[in-house]
């Protein structure tokens, strides 16, 4: 007995200290990590995107399927997402082997990550016998891509167009080089083909373009890249080391990065 009349059991005081710090610390560790992961600012207020915030993607909701009769024979399918407070709009369109899906799914999750940095984005399935969007058979691509820009209530989008998409996205774009900026506020062409039907038109089309491709990619990449160059506002041409043609896919974190990068650079 203690002269105050307590017996205090030194070794369980410690042990009791010792359990309660652990839990406070493993406690404020795992909730502040979270956010903090996600929340990677730079000094010049921008997202960086991690490793980290990519792997908290894969448990955000994933955009659902939606689609739109737009008139004139044209029924869109497509997936969104649409923060508060977003200052542009990204159009994603896909290759032959994609769909809008593909950018909502392993290993790119570029939606759901565009939705936490602030943009609304767009994924649409284009026409054809794989995909899910229509259009009457003799509607001209730029034509449908237009009428699908305004149904879906976009605003001069971005837009992100990769290897078969380049028949949709080039016609809207360059067909009427002086009305480019009217119609988008940046181009992301990802080793789009048709890129040698444009060629006189490029030298008058101002408009901010990221051209991105794959090393590996040996053919469509390197082509569409000697073509485009000749755009007088290329602010970027990012090679991903060791991705082929699909190199989303291949560098989806790397891809991600330049992207939000690019987007963040736009005014
Ligand atoms: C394109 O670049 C020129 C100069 O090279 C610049 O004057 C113009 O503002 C740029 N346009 C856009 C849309 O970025
Ligand atoms: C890139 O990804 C595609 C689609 O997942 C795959 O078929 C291809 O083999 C990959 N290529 C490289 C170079 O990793």
């Amino acid at each position: 007995m203690s002269p105050s009349g307590l017996h205090i059991n030194k070794p369980a005081v410690i042990i009791i200290i010792g359990l309660i710090s652990t839990v406070i610390f493993w406690y404020s560790y795992t909730s502040k990590s979270t956010t903090e992961q996600v929340e990677t600012v730079s000094e010049s207020g921008n997202m960086a995107v991690t490793e980290a915030m990519m792997k908290i993607m894969k448990d955000e909701p994933v955009p659902k399927e939606q689609t739109k009769d737009a008139g004139e024979g044209i029924s869109l399918v497509y997936r969104e997402v649409k923060p508060e407070g977003s200052k542009l709009d990204v159009l994603f369109l896909h290759g032959q082997a994609f769909e809008a899906k593909t950018w909502v799914s392993e290993p790119v999750f570029t939606l759901q990550l565009l939705n936490k940095v602030g943009y609304r984005a767009v994924a649409l399935d284009l026409p054809g016998d794989k995909w899910k969007s229509k259009k009457p058979e003799k509607m001209e691509n730029d034509v449908f891509l237009a009428k699908a820009i305004t149904s879906l209530g976009l605003t001069k989008p971005v837009i992100v167009s990769p290897s078969m998409s380049g028949g949709f996205s080039l016609p809207f774009l360059f067909k009427d080089p002086s009305k480019v900026q009217e119609k988008s506020r940046g181009f992301v062409p990802v080793a789009p083909v048709n890129t040698e039907k444009y060629l006189d038109q490029y030298k008058s089309a101002h408009i901010p373009t990221m051209i991105i491709y794959g090393e590996t990619d040996a053919t469509l990449g390197k082509e569409s890249l000697k073509n485009l160059k000749n755009l007088p506002n290329v602010t970027v041409i990012e090679e991903l080391k060791g991705a082929g043609h699909a190199c989303y896919m291949n560098s989806s974190l790397e891809f991600n990065k330049k992207l939000v990068d690019f987007l963040q650079s736009l005014k």
